[in-house]
């Protein structure tokens, strides 16, 4: 089986592409991770996927004169690594449409609400306001519209009336873990 070369964008903790980077290690799971990138050079994540082994890139966006600048120093750095498809996973970042157009339909994101409901920030305190019964989680390809492209895996858990914004976060975190795993399978297998 060829494995889909992977790269995934993080910002922070990057559990989610430990998670990923971890499942990859597998031989029957249809891709290799080539490259994590982050556009904060200080994300622990970078560290946790150097300790794989995985090739890692700090490209710190704040130097760049605008989003066009940082985004095509990106996407020469995903062509150089090999990527065939990029996973954001906590890339806190917004990518322009040319961006998107350059790798068009071969990224994904995971996103912490059931889409289409709660596009953007703060998600989990969103939830709780609007007094949700269920809330969760989605993988979805990406668009140059924020959070709106094509869901292909969701999943849901109860909101019960002691959650605060904390816990569901914490709650939601841990079926993103699987559902990503999952929804990079699904891709990878379906090109
Ligand atoms: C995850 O909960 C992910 O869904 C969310 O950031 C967290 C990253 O955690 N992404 C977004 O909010 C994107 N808009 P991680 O760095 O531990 O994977």
């Amino acid at each position: 089986m060829r494995k889909v070369p992977t790269a995934i964008l993080i910002s922070g903790r990057g559990s989610n592409m430990l998670a990923l980077a971890k499942a990859a290690q597998s031989p029957d799971y249809p891709c290799q991770i080539v490259m994590v990138a982050s556009n904060v050079p200080e994300a622990e994540g970078l560290q946790r996927a150097a300790d794989l082994g995985i090739p890692v890139q700090a490209l710190d966006h704040t130097p760049f004169e605008d989003r066009e600048a940082f985004d095509q120093i990106l996407h020469h750095k995903l062509q150089e690594s090999g990527a065939e498809l990029i996973c954001c996973a906590g890339f806190m970042r917004i990518l322009t449409p040319w961006f998107v157009d350059q790798w068009k339909n071969k990224i994904i994101n995971i996103h912490p609400s059931l889409l289409p409901k709660y596009k953007g920030l703060n998600t989990h305190q969103r939830a709780l306001d609007a007094g949700d019964r269920f809330h969760g989680c989605s993988v979805h390809f990406v668009t140059a519209d924020l959070d709106s492209g094509d869901v292909i895996l969701q999943k849901k858990i109860k909101v019960t009336p002691r959650d605060t914004a904390e816990t569901l976060a914490q709650k939601v975190l841990k079926i993103e873990h699987p559902l990503y795993v999952e929804a990079l399978r699904k891709v990878a297998e379906s090109r």
